[in-house]
């Protein structure tokens, strides 16, 4: 099914609580929520209290993307802060496997992020135990970059590999994410897209609706 998670990293945070309840009525499915750690990527976010205050007004799903060195050692952290999904990044985790052993075993869907230069291939060993896969399509660290469209044929490789494997899991894509692009995403094999600027950056209504009218012309439903 294909699946709308806007970023809140694009929202105005002097009116956060206004404009997620504004998405959660334009019908979005889920909440992409990106914690910064400075050392991982350049610039540093929010975190767990933030998520603690906005997990009171809203029952979307929190799909937190981790871009943080060595997540393994909050992961329990942001489970207690309300996170239902929760990603980390194969280049920042030591021990991937336990990481993701670990948030399952917390009842927490788990996913690995790739950065553009990191290959499908690199998950081989693990993707049995994923839900889903996050396919970067910019270099993590900020809002608002131009989609890379190299990132397509990672997308197909992905799938080649899960049929190899007889894996299902889900694709999830983020960064530079359109209107204009986002049925060429689809077709490559993506099924859900984070979405800052496109769904943040203008009338949310207005978008997150454009959104779901390019989910809908397509019937191809995994
Ligand atoms: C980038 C973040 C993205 C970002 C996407 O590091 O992981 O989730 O907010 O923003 P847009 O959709 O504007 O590229
Ligand atoms: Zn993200």
């Amino acid at each position: 099914m294909y699946q709308l998670a806007p970023s809140i990293l694009s929202a105005d945070f002097a009116r956060l609580g206004e404009q997620i309840l504004e998405a959660e009525k334009a019908g979005v499915d889920m909440l992409h929520i990106d914690v910064m750690d400075g050392s991982f990527v350049p610039r540093i976010s929010y975190g767990m209290p933030v998520i603690e205050s906005i997990r009171r007004i809203t029952e979307l799903p929190f799909d937190v993307h981790l871009m943080v060195q060595e997540p393994l050692r909050f992961v329990r952290d942001f489970k207690e802060c309300g996170a239902d999904l929760l990603t980390v990044h194969a280049e920042a985790c030591t021990h991937l496997h336990t990481t993701v052993t670990e948030i399952k075993k917390l009842g927490m869907k788990a996913g690995v992020a790739l950065n553009p230069a990191t290959p499908a291939e690199s998950l081989r060993y693990v993707l049995p135990e994923l839900d889903y896969v996050l396919v970067m399509t910019v270099n993590p660290g900020f809002g608002g970059q131009k989609f890379l469209p190299s990132m397509l044929d990672k997308i197909r490789s992905l799938h080649k590999l899960m049929g190899e494997l007889g894996v299902k899991a889900d694709v999830e894509v983020d960064g530079g994410i359109t209107l204009q692009n986002v049925r060429e995403v689809m077709d490559a094999g993506a099924n859900w897209f984070v979405a800052g600027t496109s769904v943040f950056g203008g009338d949310i209504k207005q978008n997150a609706a454009g959104f779901k009218a390019a989910f809908g012309n397509e019937d191809k439903c995994r």
